[in-house]
């Protein structure tokens, strides 16, 4: 079957820019993103291109040349759904925040509801690709929902799980170190398989196509992101190791780094690992081996979490040390609240629990971050619950350039390594702060000698 109509329900960081690679690399294809999301969808079709909901390097200009020609974006979910050939399901699957593994296995009521929903409207036959990430099995389920609630149109399923990071998300999706289809090994599902190979292969290389069962694939992209933040917390563990040794970790991990089989990538370390998907994605895969019986598997996972959660507290633990053992009524400033550069995504920002312990300490944070707003913020904060809103509200202030933030503070902290922190005027800033001027650079982004040289007291991770 040759693909002619893709709808995708889920307008986020995946559907969005997925599509809109999609749509420009196959101009013979009309593609539809909905959500049931109001002001999102108005955001996509905000006649200003520069206003859509997610910031990428490189997005607007794709979404700007092919909305309206065969991209297009909607609430109407029905409808899309109705004159579709193959839909991508690409919503959220949150940890779950009630009932049976609450705080651990993923939330998978709003992928239900889509299969549901598909399963209401479809008349004719579809392919459904899981492009969210989900759990191994979850394939199973939804075909369960899809024969027995449909009209007796025939579905097959694949799994697409999609590797792009943010911030590199067009990069990624235009040259993808693979695309991963899972599929039945049926005649029916490698038919299914085949159609959606042909859409990538308008761009992608057939050789990095790979195609495998349903549960391989499904497996392997909680696997994927379990690697790269075991690889985030075993560099940050070193971390702490270099500091109590004199080692220093940048020399560390350019040194193993260079052995061809370790690799240079992904070795940074940080202030721990932020982002919508490491940390759920590991805690479903323990989850799933908990539930398996598997309990030294599902503890040697886990173990990655909390090496994280150490990390980005020994962060905030090491501010309030260093600065005397207190930091109430102090001005500490933020520089950086996303979860890395480049984007405007804050979820599970590690800045976001650094904040939450020096509040309870009754520091008065100061914050600039280039893409993220006030109420954004503010958000994060009261996701966690810690106190009243009124409360962070007093505690937090966002400004809208880096030198008012500096102005009089007695420390800074550098919670996202964004390019641009390198480039200010670091004396003008050392002059407008307190003295002893404290940095504590997060991201190991900033140069030390020269901050040092200046009369910063200096502090990184990891030397
Ligand atoms: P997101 O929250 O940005 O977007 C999901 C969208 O789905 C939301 O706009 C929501 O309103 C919409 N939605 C939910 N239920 C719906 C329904 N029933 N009908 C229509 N719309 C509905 O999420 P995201 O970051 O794009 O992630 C989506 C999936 O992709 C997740 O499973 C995630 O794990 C996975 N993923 C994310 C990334 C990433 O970098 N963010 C990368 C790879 C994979
Ligand atoms: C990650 C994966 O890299 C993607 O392949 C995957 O598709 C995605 O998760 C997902 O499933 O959502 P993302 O979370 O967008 O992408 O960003 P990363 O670049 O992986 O960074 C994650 C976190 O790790 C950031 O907070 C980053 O600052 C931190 N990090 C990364 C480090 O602290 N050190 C490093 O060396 C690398």
């Amino acid at each position: 079957m040759k693909i002619k109509n893709i709808c995708c329900i889920g307008a986020g960081y995946v559907g969005g820019p997925t599509m809109a690679v999609i749509a420009q690399k196959c101009p013979g294809i009309k593609v539809t993103v909905v959500d049931l999301n109001e002001a999102r969808i108005a955001a996509w079709n905000d006649k200003d291109v520069n206003n859509i909901p997610i910031y990428e390097p490189g997005l607007n200009e794709i979404v700007g040349n092919v909305r309206g020609k065969n991209l297009f974006f909607s609430t109407d979910v029905d409808k899309a759904i109705d004159e579709a050939d193959l839909i991508f399901i690409s919503v959220n699957t949150p940890t779950k925040t009630y009932g049976t593994g609450k705080g651990m296995a993923a939330d998978l009521k709003h992928i239900e509801l889509c299969a549901r929903q598909i399963a209401k409207v479809a008349k004719n036959n579809k392919v459904i690709v899981e492009k969210s990430t989900l759990p191994v099995r979850t394939a199973e389920a939804l075909k369960s929902i899809l024969d027995n609630t449909g009209n007796g149109v025939q579905f097959q399923i694949l799994s697409n799980p999609e590797f792009l990071a943010e911030g590199t998300a067009v990069e990624d999706l235009l040259s993808p170190d693979r695309v991963l289809i899972g599929g039945e090994t049926t005649p029916e599902g490698q038919e299914a398989i085949k159609s959606l190979v042909e859409v990538y292969a308008n761009w992608v290389p057939r050789e990095r196509i790979l195609t495998t069962n349903v549960w391989s694939s499904e497996l392997s992209k909680l696997v994927a992101n379990a690697f790269l933040a075991q690889r985030v917390s075993s560099i940050n563990a070193i971390s702490e190791l270099c500091e109590k040794t004199e080692a220093n970790v940048s020399e560390v991990a350019r040194a193993i780094g260079m052995d061809s089989r370790i690799g240079p990538k992904f070795l940074k370390a940080s202030v721990g690992f932020g982002g919508s998907c490491f940390q759920k994605d590991i805690l479903n895969l323990v989850y799933i081996s908990k539930a398996f019986g598997l309990n030294e598997v599902a503890d040697y996972w886990e173990q990655v979490i909390i090496m994280n959660d150490h990390q980005k507290r020994r962060f905030s633990k090491n501010i309030v040390q260093t600065l005397y053992n207190t930091v109430s009524g102090k001005k500490i400033t933020f520089l950086g609240w996303a979860f890395k550069k480049d984007t405007n995504d804050t979820r599970e920002s590690a800045a976001i629990y650094v904040a939450d312990d020096l509040i309870n300490e009754q520091a008065k944070i100061a914050l600039f971050d280039p893409k993220v707003s006030q109420t954004q913020v503010l958000s994060d904060l009261d996701y966690l619950a810690t106190r009243k809103p009124a409360e962070n509200e007093k505690h937090i202030t966002s400004y809208d350039n880096p030198y008012d933030a500096c102005k009089n503070a007695h420390a800074i902290a550098i919670l996202t390594e964004w390019d641009e922190f390198r480039e200010y005027d670091w004396q003008r800033i050392y002059d407008g702060m307190l003295k002893p001027a404290f940095v504590f650079d997060g991201r190991n982004l900033l140069d030390g000698e020269k901050l040092k040289a200046i009369g910063f007291n200096f502090h990184s991770i990891g030397s």
